[in-house]
């Protein structure tokens, strides 16, 4: 029975692309406009091999960092280094990304149903504040925990840990929820029930741990905890 439903935040309830496409749309970006995509994948890809080398590492330091880090050599990457504007309207668009569609329905059909909802993610607490609350979801979820508070990214089972911590529930009563393949697979290795969200009909992940729950989108999640 699950009584705890945890998401990841970025790329599950907020577009990560969205950021690169706004800017995109805008007068004066048409350079920008014709390498948007590439950039915008480029950027996550180096947000997230950065976090991983850290932990790895130990070189720990917080999503904001390693995000603008991504983003300059993205940029470079694409031959856009240098553009200081492109770079901080960018950053700035990062702090109020777009939920997807169908979150604050969903959230709030959990509550309803008696749910303890939370964020779990590699994003620093301000960061994440700021996204929740542009979007509007503070009143739907009941926490929303940063790995800042155990110091190592996702995906070192510390950072699961702050769920049992925080809930005091037992592994197999939380479903957790991410788009991020390795953050499920993970995830389901450590424990816990896990629905991978695959909106881009990816291949599953080759990790120790699978996903139990292939979804397109987050509608179904209600109906899956009701069961
Ligand atoms: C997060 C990243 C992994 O929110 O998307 O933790």
């Amino acid at each position: 029975m699950i009584t705890t439903c945890i998401f990841d935040a970025y790329g599950t309830l907020f577009d990560v692309a969205a950021a690169a496409r706004e800017v995109a749309g805008e007068p004066g970006r048409e350079d920008f406009a014709r390498h948007w995509p590439a950039i915008s994948e480029k950027w996550r890809q180096k947000q997230l091999q950065y976090s991983w080398l850290r932990a790895i590492t130990g070189d720990h330091t917080d999503f904001w960092t390693v995000t603008q880090d991504g983003l300059d050599w993205a940029l470079e990457a694409q031959g856009l280094a240098g553009d200081n504007a492109l770079r901080d309207r960018l950053l700035a668009l990062y702090w109020q990304l777009s939920a997807f569609p169908e979150v604050p329905a969903m959230l709030m059909e959990l509550k309803a149903a008696g749910m303890n909802t939370a964020i779990l993610s590699n994003g620093s607490p301000e960061m994440l504040s700021g996204a929740v609350q542009s979007a509007g979801l503070s009143d739907v979820l009941d926490d929303v925990l940063s790995v800042e508070s155990v110091g190592i990214f996702k995906p070192a089972p510390q950072v699961y840990d702050m769920v049992i911590q925080r809930f005091g529930c037992a592994k197999s009563h939380v479903l957790f929820v991410s788009s991020n393949g390795w953050d499920a697979g993970a995830a389901a290795g450590y424990g816990f029930e896990t629905a991978w969200v695959n909106r881009a009909g990816d291949p599953v992940d080759r990790l120790p741990g699978r996903p139990h729950h292939e979804l397109k989108d987050l509608t179904a999640i209600p109906a899956l905890v009701a069961r």
